[in-house]
């Protein structure tokens, strides 16, 4: 059957991306970055990629961009990335993206496009002045994957979405062009920190664009600012219950717990069964430490590599040949399935 090709018939490769519109959140580290280091130690081939490309459909300082994009590539290789087990490079560097996107645009359909939600979020009241990048985004991201036949991707919650239309656009390439060329590719959604909230309100997710500083945990906060984050986040007077079930309305609450479980590697259930009957007043020093410890030796090596930004570089570029190498083949053939000629060489 063409269409539908299950992600199995190919080589299990793994992609991720995220967007240097700014600097590592608490919550892209959980959701995204801890888990990325996990998978490359699992022996999968791992692709990860600083979609620069992505970031500006919303509007970047060129200055700030160049600089949170080095940066980022800093704080991955600090929370355990090894830029030769993965491949890590920015996606400017690669144009299979650029070139693969366009070609979803004309595959994607636009009452697709008018369903997703993170456009609805960001465009905000006047979606008419929105770029229009930001609508055409997830053919974008379905590229990043499909460039490379990726078949796992990675993501925290808020990308489901965006990964239910990577599936389509297979799909339909498949169904139109009579192949089964692309694989539908698997999200893997895991874990108590695929979803952190703001710690402002438990409502919101944790983002690097709120414009609360308080709201969030960056990688590059310092333990004292961590420290003072965690002592202020918002909560409620009552004790931890014995069960989850007992947080099911204390959104707050349940966020604390879920970054505690993720921190530690344990299920939110056990960290209940640890702080059960203890008020905030003893849980959030605890946290506090356990953030402080985890996050500072990858902060404090963040900082040391970005003393050698011509490294790093260096290492970016690199990562970009050796996706390049994934990716050339791949969009040659594409080219040739779709009907361009391609006499160049
Ligand atoms: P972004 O910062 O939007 O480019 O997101 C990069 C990655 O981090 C994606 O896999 C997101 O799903 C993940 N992520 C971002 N914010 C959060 C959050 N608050 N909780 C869990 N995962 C997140
Ligand atoms: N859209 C993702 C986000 O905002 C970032 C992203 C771009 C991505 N391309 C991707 C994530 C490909 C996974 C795979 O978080």
């Amino acid at each position: 059957m063409t269409g539908a090709t299950p992600a199995t018939k190919f080589q299990p490769r793994i992609f991720s991306g995220i967007q240097p519109s700014g600097g590592l959140t608490l919550g892209n580290y959980l959701g995204a970055l801890k888990r990325f280091v996990e998978k490359q130690d699992e022996g999968v081939e791992t692709v990860y990629c600083l979609v620069d490309m992505h970031a500006i459909t919303i509007w970047q300082e060129p200055r700030k961009l160049r600089h949170a994009t080095r940066e980022m590539a800093a704080g991955f290789i600090a929370a355990g990335i090894d830029p030769e087990k993965s491949i890590l490079f920015n996606q400017s560097q690669v144009s299979a993206h650029a070139e693969l996107a366009w070609i979803f645009n004309c595959v994607a359909r636009v009452g697709w496009m008018n369903r997703m939600t993170q456009f609805k979020d960001k465009a905000g009241k006047d979606k008419e002045a929105a770029s229009l990048g930001l609508y055409a985004y997830p053919a974008l991201m379905a590229a990043d994957i499909l460039a490379y036949h990726a078949t796992h991707v990675p993501v925290g919650e808020d990308q489901r979405q965006h990964l239910e239309l990577t599936r389509d656009i297979a799909i339909k390439f498949n169904h139109d062009y009579e192949t089964d060329f692309f694989p539908v590719t698997e999200p893997l959604i895991e874990g108590a920190a695929a979803r952190v909230m703001s710690l402002r309100d438990g409502t919101r997710k944790m983002s690097k664009s709120d414009p609360s500083d308080q709201s969030r945990i960056n990688l590059t906060d310092d333990a004292d600012a961590i420290a003072q984050k965690i002592r202020k986040a918002r909560t409620d007077p009552e004790p931890l219950p014995e069960t989850l079930d007992g947080l099911a309305d204390r959104a707050e609450a349940r966020n604390l717990v879920n970054i505690y479980a993720a921190l530690a590697n344990v299920a939110p259930e056990q960290v209940l069964a640890e702080f059960a009957g203890q008020g905030f007043g003893v849980f959030k020093p605890k946290l506090a430490d356990l953030a402080v410890s985890s996050l500072s030796p990858i902060s404090a090596r963040m900082q040391d590599l970005m003393q050698d930004v011509t490294e790093i570089d260096r290492l970016l570029g690199r990562g970009a040949d050796r996706a390049e190498a994934i990716a050339t083949p791949i969009m040659e053939r594409c080219y040739e399935i779709v009907g361009m000629v391609r006499s160049r060489r």
